[in-house]
């Protein structure tokens, strides 16, 4: 169903958050039905927090030193997502692995941006670990969140190529640029509600569009 209100964005960061600036500008452009309402930080001064408050956009510093436990520390972000009323927590840059107990809060309503094409790769510095693997084609993929580090179910992946004088720094720079395009995607393919996860798989309903046109007779072609 069509959301008749914006979908509520609550952005998880700890770095320089460009691919919030991304999400911040579609919404801003209108190119997505989704607002960012909320950036919350586990590092005191990343760049990300900057970002939000030049879009007045509300931030909050969650300190995980106060916290022994992980589950204290989370309840802390949860209770912020929940006063914000958050629809869709997306993990833009953010260096911590979920527990079960906040992925189940926010089950299937959680996205994460990640710099390989996944299963390849998950984890930390996924762009070095494929150059020095030799791939030919790396990519970035968005998927759900679950318990495990870059394993959930995938919504939108991009293969980009691998090319022999590549560095680490230009792979990497080659594929945000991509992070940047799919994350908002993925972000509107949820407002307008055609996302469902079967499994680990999850299919894409057509949009209103396509399936008027099909009435009408129309067909999609690639040309
Ligand atoms: C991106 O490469 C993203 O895929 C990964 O961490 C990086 C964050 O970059 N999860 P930024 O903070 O969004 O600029």
């Amino acid at each position: 169903m069509y959301p008749s209100r914006k979908v509520k964005l609550g952005v998880l960061v700890s770095g320089r958050g460009s691919n919030l600036q991304a999400i911040i500008d579609a919404s801003e452009a209108g190119r997505i039905d989704a607002e960012v309402v909320i950036v919350i930080s586990d590092v005191a001064d990343a760049y990300a927090l900057e970002r939000a408050r030049k879009h007045k956009i509300d931030t909050a510093f969650v300190d995980p030193e106060l916290y022994t436990m992980q589950k204290d520390f989370e309840k802390a972000v949860i209770d912020i997502l929940e006063k914000y009323e958050v629809d869709l927590v997306c993990m833009a840059g953010f260096m911590r692995i979920l527990s079960p107990y906040f992925i189940n809060t926010y089950r299937n309503r959680i996205m994460n941006i990640h710099p390989a094409l996944l299963p390849s790769f998950p984890g930390l510095h996924a762009q070095k670990r494929a150059l020095n693997h030799g791939v030919k084609f790396s990519g970035c993929s968005v998927h759900f969140a679950d318990e495990g580090t870059d394993t959930g179910p995938i919504i939108i992946q991009v293969v980009v190529p691998v090319f022999d004088d590549d560095t680490e720094e230009t792979l990497a720079a080659r594929i945000l640029n991509y992070e940047h395009q799919i994350y908002p995607r993925a972000i509107q393919l949820f407002a307008e509600g055609r996302l469902e996860v079967r499994g680990r798989r999850v299919f894409c309903k057509k949009s209103e569009k396509e399936r008027r046109d099909e009435k009408e007779g129309w067909v999609y072609i690639n040309p």
